[in-house]
């Protein structure tokens, strides 16, 4: 096993409303936000982690929520320049933070720029104001392009824009017309997520009326024709960038490089080469609660052996490119071989293709992912036939 690159993930559990598809660990905040206090709780929370790890820079770095950018830009320096003067920085280092178009005044984004953020991730979802109000979003389709344009503004092109389809009721042309209007904001990167109805949320107790499959898939060839014409590669399930311009963030969950997470619920993930362990880590969820916690009331679960191929496979296969058994052997400190024979009868099944030393996904594969995933399980946890 070798030591990955290192992330860090700060989660900003409040919101200003609590929208009604949202499983995130994330509230509707009813009282003042405790802005200062909560951000000493994210410098001791990482000075505690950090005490259990070689010293080892930090690659990049994500703000997410919940509504990270409900903090002022003075708090969001001060978290930076703290992770700045312990690990450190990697020359270039990605800063992005999340941030909801009805939390920006003006002027603010570059506050964030000087505050040492360099990318921004803003959650338009749609631009269809009927559907914005069904989805519960706090914002209008005009704050949403003020934000953009703020951005530009700003200086920070590097943008991405979160989107939503398969919405209640939604034709294709309605969610193709979302994404046109999206690219005409000339972000850098664009999310597009379909619709889910998580389980425990106000659409899971009432659930609206989506799309059928046909409709979405024409969503989704649409969609990719659209975003390809505009110069976006899909270089992710969900992930459209223009060249150059992939989230190294999210990049480093897929290749299974190393995270710290920090705040209410954050998850994290550190391998320990001299041990050959890699462990997870897991926050106190309620923000309540994590305030009050001991920073070392982390929870560390480490992956059994029998579970990394699958925990590898989950992450890299979402991207186009694929993995290498380089890549594999390095991050897990495996033999590549075992996955080969999984493998194998996966590509005899139209779903992944070999070229030399890499797997990836077919088109096929890519889009039905969870076939592909359900063959990499541990044996005990496959799900049996009828
Ligand atoms: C953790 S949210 C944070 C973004 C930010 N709080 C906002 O909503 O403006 C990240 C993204 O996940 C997506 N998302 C959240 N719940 C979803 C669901 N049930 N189905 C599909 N996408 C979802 C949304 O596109 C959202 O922007
Ligand atoms: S604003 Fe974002 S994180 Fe907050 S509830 Fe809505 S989707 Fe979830």
């Amino acid at each position: 096993m070798k030591i990955p690159p290192l992330a860090l993930y700060a989660h900003f559990p409040w919101c200003v409303q609590k929208c009604p598809y949202c499983d995130f660990n994330s509230y509707t905040l009813r009282e003042t936000l405790p802005e200062q206090r909560y951000i000493d709780t994210l410098m001791r929370d990482f000075d505690a982690q950090v005490a259990d790890i070689d010293a080892r820079r930090i690659s990049s770095v994500f703000l997410g929520g919940g509504t990270p950018s409900l903090f002022s830009p003075a708090e969001i320096a001060r978290l930076l320049e703290h992770v700045r003067t312990s690990l450190g920085f990697e020359p270039e280092a990605e800063i992005t933070l999340e941030a909801n178009p009805g939390t920006i005044e003006r002027g603010r984004f570059s506050e964030y720029r000087a505050a040492g953020i360099t990318r921004v991730s803003l959650g338009a979802q749609s631009f269809d104001e009927r559907q914005l109000k069904t989805l519960g979003r706090i914002h209008s389709a005009d704050e949403t392009r003020r934000a953009a344009e703020e951005l530009h503004a700003a200086g920070l092109d590097n943008f991405n824009l979160d989107l939503m389809y398969a919405l209640p009721d939604q034709t294709a042309d309605e969610a193709l017309s979302d994404l046109n209007i999206a690219l005409s904001l000339r972000p850098a990167h664009l999310s597009q997520y379909h619709l889910t109805i998580e389980p425990g949320t106000v659409f899971a107790a009432a659930p609206p009326v989506q799309p059928g499959d046909e409709i979405v898939e024409q969503m989704l060839d649409r969609s990719l024709e659209a975003l390809r014409n505009a110069g976006f590669d899909q270089y992710e399930v969900s992930g459209y960038a223009r060249a150059g311009q992939h989230c190294a963030h999210n990049l480093n969950y897929w290749n299974f490089g190393d995270y710290l997470g920090i705040g209410a619920g954050a998850h994290g993930k550190i391998s320990d080469a001299s041990r050959e362990s890699i462990v997870r880590t897991q926050q106190t969820r309620e923000p309540r609660r994590y305030l009050a916690a001991d920073p070392q009331a982390l929870v560390r679960r480490p992956i059994a052996v029998r579970d990394l191929p699958f925990e590898f496979s989950m992450n890299a296969f979402r991207l186009a490119q694929g993995f290498s058994d380089e890549l594999f052997e390095a991050r897990t400190g495996l033999n590549a071989a075992l996955l080969e024979r999984a493998l194998i009868q996966l590509v005899q099944r139209g779903l992944v293709e070999r070229a030399p030393g890499t797997w990836r996904a077919t088109a096929k594969g890519f889009r039905f992912l969870n076939e592909i995933l359900v063959e990499l399980l541990p044996e005990a946890e496959k799900p049996r036939g009828p």
